[in-house]
Formats: structure tokens, sequence, C-alpha cells
């Protein structure tokens, strides 16, 4: 098993003590995407964020081939794991070209970069020079997101937690980014965790989906696809 969590629990602390998350045990694969499907409010982003390394659990354990990992991640760990929002600003700097928040990765992973690789690598994901030079408010949200992907991918994770990546998007965009992650996944065998409202979307990309109510994932038995 690749990824495993363990009784994964977050309480947010506040005036209600909310059990976002209630002692999640969750498993994926590699090669494998993995629905987490449920109402607003359910936990489902609580839990990729912990996943992901950006919330600190309030118990219980994620493992990641075999090893328990814990936050704050470092070294592969952390290339490992990557996370798509749903609103693709959130991914980057604001006040940076999409040059400079495309190099980033490149050089926290010391990754080899050549302004025509780079060049290369965007026009799979439709953008090209005349993207470069601009700030994030000013591309369109298909555009950012298709960025956003392309950013992710060159780190080469593991694991990908796409929390709502399409939602905000036309179909159209919609189409042409599940499309480039299951290209993706074919290639390099990444997992995915999705996690959406979507049911067809869910029933469409998923080998298994998680049912998630009030912070408790139950795995569905068999996916009526
Ligand atoms: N930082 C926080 N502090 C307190 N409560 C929070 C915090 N973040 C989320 N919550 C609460 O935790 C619960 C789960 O939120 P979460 O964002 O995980 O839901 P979700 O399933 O991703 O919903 P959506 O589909 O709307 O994105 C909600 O009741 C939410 O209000
Ligand atoms: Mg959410």
């Amino acid at each position: 098993m690749l990824l495993q969590t363990d009784k994964l629990t977050k309480k947010y602390t506040g005036s209600h003590g909310l059990t976002a998350v209630s002692e999640a045990c969750i498993s994926l694969d590699s090669g494998e995407t993995v629905g987490l499907f449920g109402e607003s409010g359910s936990g489902k982003s609580t839990l990729g964020q912990m996943i992901a390394g950006l919330l600190k659990p309030t118990s219980g354990s994620i493992y990641l081939d075999g090893k328990e990992i814990r936050m704050p991640y470092r070294g592969s760990c952390r290339r490992q794991i990557q996370i798509l929002f749903q609103h693709p600003e959130t991914s980057f700097n604001p006040a940076l070209t999409l040059i400079k928040n495309m190099t980033e990765p490149y050089s926290i992973y010391s990754l080899p970069c050549s302004y025509e690789s780079l060049l290369n690598d965007l026009s799979n994901y439709g953008l090209y020079e005349e993207h470069l030079y601009r700030t994030p408010s000013q591309l369109s949200g298909g555009e950012l997101q298709r960025a956003a992907l392309a950013r992710i991918l060159t780190i080469e994770p593991k694991v990908i937690v796409l929390d709502e990546p399409t939602s905000m998007l036309d179909v159209i965009t919609q189409a042409q980014i599940m499309n480039l992650l299951k290209e993706y996944q074919d290639k390099h065998g990444t997992a995915y965790i999705l996690i959406s409202h979507n049911r067809v979307l869910c029933e469409r990309t998923c080998d298994r989906i998680y049912n998630v109510e009030k912070g408790i994932f139950t795995e569905e038995k068999s996916l009526s696809v």
C-alpha cells in the first residue's frame, strides 16, 4: 500500500470544538484514484490537507510506503505528496510572474531546468511564452489551473490530492485537466485522491470511493459504474 491513514482525526479548537475528521482509515495504492465524496462541510478538505502535510492531525497516523510521516514534511516526503487546490490562484504568489512561479519548484528541489524545456513542457498544458510574463491575476482560471498542474507534475510526486480541481472551471477546461491527469497517471503510476461533490465525475474517474458524512469516511463496496 502506498499511503494509509490510521484513525486520523482533526478537531478544530474553537467555540464548538468541532471534530471535522473522525478516525479516518483510508488507503491508496500506486496508480489508483480514490474519491472522497460527500456534502459540503463533511471534512474532505480537512483530510486532504492533513495528508498533504498542511494541517496537523489531532490524533492518528499517516503512512507513506509503510513509514509513518509527520508534519512538518521534509526531504523526499515533502516532494512525494502534493495538492492541487480548487482555487488555482491559491497555488501562486500573486506578486510574481508566471515564469517566476513556475521555476520555484525547480530551485526548491534542485531539478534541472532550461527555458526551452520549460516552454516545451508548458505547451503540453496550452501555455506559451506570452503567458510567462504575466502575473496570476492576468491569467484565466483555466490557464492558472493548468499551470498549477504543470508545476506539480514537474515535481513527480507519488500522491496528488486533488481538492475539487475542476469545480471552478468550464466543462471543456474540466475535461482537459482530467485528461492531462489520466495521461500522466497512466505513464507514471501516480496515485490521486480526488475530492469532489460531483458524483458523476467521481464515478467516471475513481477506482474506489469513500463516502464522507460528518467526518466519517466509509468505503463504498461497489461502484455503480
Ligand atoms: N480552520 C478551521 N477552523 C474551524 N473549523 C473549520 C476550519 N476549517 C474547516 N472547518 C470546519 O470543518 C468542517 C469540515 O470542513 P472541510 O473544509 O474539511 O469540508 P469539505 O468537506 O471540504 O467541504 P466543501 O465541500 O464545502 O469544501 C466544516 O464544518 C468547516 O466549517
Ligand atoms: Mg473542501
